[in-house]
């Protein structure tokens, strides 16, 4: 949305195209945007099914006036992940109220009761032409808009009243020829942020919250660090309201001034990096160059007013365009893989002591004593995060002898599993987005456990609702398959596990082993990361297969399923992480001679005992690569191997899984598969 700010039609449209391929990597089926026609009112569609360079060719193809200039106005846009109704452009956003759009909007979540909805909203004598949620919430607008009792209301009161029938989880845009130049969205369970840009300086950098039923002088008393001499000339008493001061220039008048509101900030970095966080049941209203936050009435089971943070604070984004661009590479998931030695050194940097064996996570700090006193650890994830746990679990339980168990955040939610006041949720997520582990978060806040969040995005839900928790800060990660993501996971748990046990002196040595492992890590991920080429070969024989198996035990177990997690996402070919104690009793039946294999067998404890699951499979005719240390002469001659440097046991998973991480990604290209954003996936899972 724009105010006093003149832009052009092709800017406008080269805005929202730019924003949506920003946000590609997400994982969406199609893509559609709306922008202002050429009479008041009115609004342009385009929609298209598959890529945004597809839509960007529809409007280069079409007729419409691209110099037209518009000096104030609001346009939305949207990619679709389907989840009611087939990728197609009816299901396409924006969705619409009526042919002519009265309303229109952007969604993302699941409206769970949109079925009652249409059927309501069908026997009222209105039209549904998509299959979607979304446009049961388009014609509901309509429809209490339509109706005498709201005659009058603003367009934030009547969102409101539409949010009051919704259930599910959404963050919303809406637009509307009643309000021109007025947008409003709101969230629950959903991301969104707004992004602000000015010529000037924001005279401050927090934003008022109003709550429901109160009024305006109840807003004035929130602010106490503003003057009256930022107010405006008292032309229009609500436009005093305290939240309005922030986007006046010097001169108490309206400034030109853009908003930018996204799902991701990703989207809007390249315009701003003044940017808010919305929380769940805000709205946002902007009209007037003014950006005015609201909260839904509360019902019972909400929190009360006294709980909700009553300013959203203006942040500086850290966040550089560079850092979600490709730059040399082919495709972004190759990037992340070839930036992990540096992206572990970012998760360490400030935190560990190389000289002196120490870490310090200072998002812990305070809560160090309740969870050493945990009954339990419970680890909650799920996807490739689910893996990092899993492969932490065991030092975890060595170094705290607490015991751990490690939990899929939708199965956690299905068995309501029990949860109490002295256990510690550790919650594990690159995006910090995901519903279920956002729903699994809230269940454990409900039973009284302390809450750990274990995140990458800075600002998501789950780091803002976590009680404390550590930034992997492995910067932005944009292929589908997560790769840097999972050994920054790795390693920031490593390190909580390491911090927690600082006390036990019988553990001196295992520490400063594990310390000094990390600190060769860099050097060692570059080391691997040699071996590409010979995974390339490697692809090229397996890629004639329909199927391969990854076994391993103890800490390479996470190996296993990570590294077949990634090979079938990204290159469709079925691929199983096997447990090498668990062949004799299913899996030892799928091996033969054609059946091809990887078998994890670095240098641990549990090294003889998965020599005899090699001995096992080699007897059944199946000739398995070998995933070794480079100096390990026991090998049997012939065998193909893949070498990797030798680190501490814990450690070595952080290097074995690399060149699965490779492997996969030859795998893809050889299968002609689209890299970063493999068919049907997300990068972010906000829906259950
Ligand atoms: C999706 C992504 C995976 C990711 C998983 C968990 O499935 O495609 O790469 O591991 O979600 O996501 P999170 O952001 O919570 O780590």
């Amino acid at each position: 949305a724009n105010f006093l700010k003149e832009r052009r039609r092709s800017e406008i449209l080269e805005v929202l195209c730019n924003g949506l391929a920003r946000q590609e990597y997400r994982g969406y089926d199609s893509a559609g945007l709306g922008v202002d026609g050429d009479k008041p009112g009115d609004v342009l569609f385009f929609k298209e099914v598959g890529k945004v360079a597809g839509l960007r060719k529809k409007i280069a193809g079409s007729s419409v006036d691209l110099d037209k200039t518009f000096v104030s106005q609001v346009s939305i846009a949207h990619t679709r992940w389907a989840t009611h109704g087939p990728p197609s452009e009816v299901n396409c956003h924006p969705l619409k109220s009526d042919p002519t759009a009265e309303f229109c909007i952007v969604h993302n979540g699941i409206v769970t009761n949109s079925a009652e909805l249409r059927l309501v909203l069908q026997k009222r004598g209105y039209k549904f032409e998509s299959e979607t949620d979304t446009e049961a919430v388009a014609i509901l607008t309509k429809y209490i808009y339509d109706s005498q009792a709201v005659k009058g209301m603003s367009f934030t009161d009547l969102v409101k009243a539409v949010l009051k029938e919704l259930e599910g989880s959404f963050a919303f845009v809406f637009k509307s020829k009643h309000f021109p130049n007025e947008v409003v969205t709101a969230r629950r369970g959903s991301p969104l942020l707004i992004g602000v840009k000015t010529d000037k300086k924001l005279k401050v950098d927090f934003v008022d919250v109003e709550f429901a039923g109160q009024d305006d002088s109840r807003v004035e008393t929130l602010q106490p660090t503003t003057t009256s001499s930022l107010l405006a000339p008292p032309v229009n008493p609500k436009v005093l309201r305290t939240q309005s001061r922030a986007f006046m220039s010097e001169d108490g008048l309206p400034q030109p001034i853009e908003f930018f509101i996204a799902s991701d900030a990703a989207a809007i970095i390249e315009h701003t990096k003044r940017v808010l966080y919305l929380e769940d049941d805000d709205i946002a209203h902007i009209s007037e160059g003014e950006l005015h936050i609201h909260r839904l009435r509360h019902t019972e089971g909400d929190k009360s007013p006294g709980q909700i943070a009553t300013t959203r604070t203006i942040e500086t984004l850290e966040l550089e365009l560079a850092a979600i661009m490709k730059g040399k590479f082919d495709t972004f998931m190759q990037k992340e893989i070839y930036e992990q030695p540096e992206s572990v050194v970012n998760t360490m940097r400030g935190r560990v002591n190389f000289d002196e064996n120490k870490i310090t996570l200072g998002g812990l700090r305070a809560y160090l004593s309740i969870m050493r006193r945990g009954r339990r650890m419970v680890f909650i994830a799920c996807g490739t995060s689910y893996h990092s746990a899993l492969a932490t679990r065991a030092i975890f339980e060595e170094l705290t002898e607490i015991p751990v168990s490690v939990e899929l955040a939708s199965d956690f939610l299905d068995r309501k599993t029990p949860i109490f006041r002295d256990d510690v949720c550790i919650f594990v997520s690159q995006s910090g987005e995901t519903a279920d582990t956002i729903l699994a978060l809230r269940y454990c806040m409900d039973r009284g456990a302390l809450c750990i969040g274990v995140v990458n995005t800075v600002g998501s839900t789950l780091s803002r609702e976590t009680h404390c928790g550590v930034h992997i800060n492995a910067g932005p990660e944009v292929g589908v398959a997560s790769t840097k993501a999972y050994t920054s996971q790795y390693v920031a748990l490593l390190m909580m596990a390491l911090q927690l046990s600082e006390d036990r002196i019988s553990l001196v040595e295992r520490r400063n082993q594990i310390i000094n492992g990390l600190h060769e890590l860099p050097r060692q991920i570059k080391k691997v990361l040699e071996g590409d080429s010979a995974l390339k070969a490697l692809s090229q024989t397996i890629s004639q297969h329909k199927s391969l198996l990854l076994m391993g035990r103890g800490y390479q177990y996470a190996t296993c399923l990570e590294g077949a997690l990634k090979i079938k996402e990204i290159s469709y070919m079925h691929s199983e992480g096997i447990l090498a104690g668990e062949l004799k009793h299913g899996p030892l039946a799928l091996v033969d001679e054609n059946m091809p294999v990887i078998i994890i067998m670095t240098q641990d404890s549990l090294y003889p005992k998965v020599q005899s699951a090699f001995a096992q499979i080699t007897a059944r005719k199946a000739k398995p690569v070998v995933l070794c240390n480079e100096d390990d002469d026991r090998i049997a001659l012939g065998a193909s191997t893949i070498r990797v440097p030798k680190t501490v046991d814990c450690l070595q998973g952080l290097l074995n899984i690399i060149p699965l991480q490779i492997l996969s990604y030859h795998l893809a290209v050889n299968n002609g598969c689209d890299v970063d954003f493999p068919r049907n996936l997300a990068k972010s899972v906000t829906v259950e």
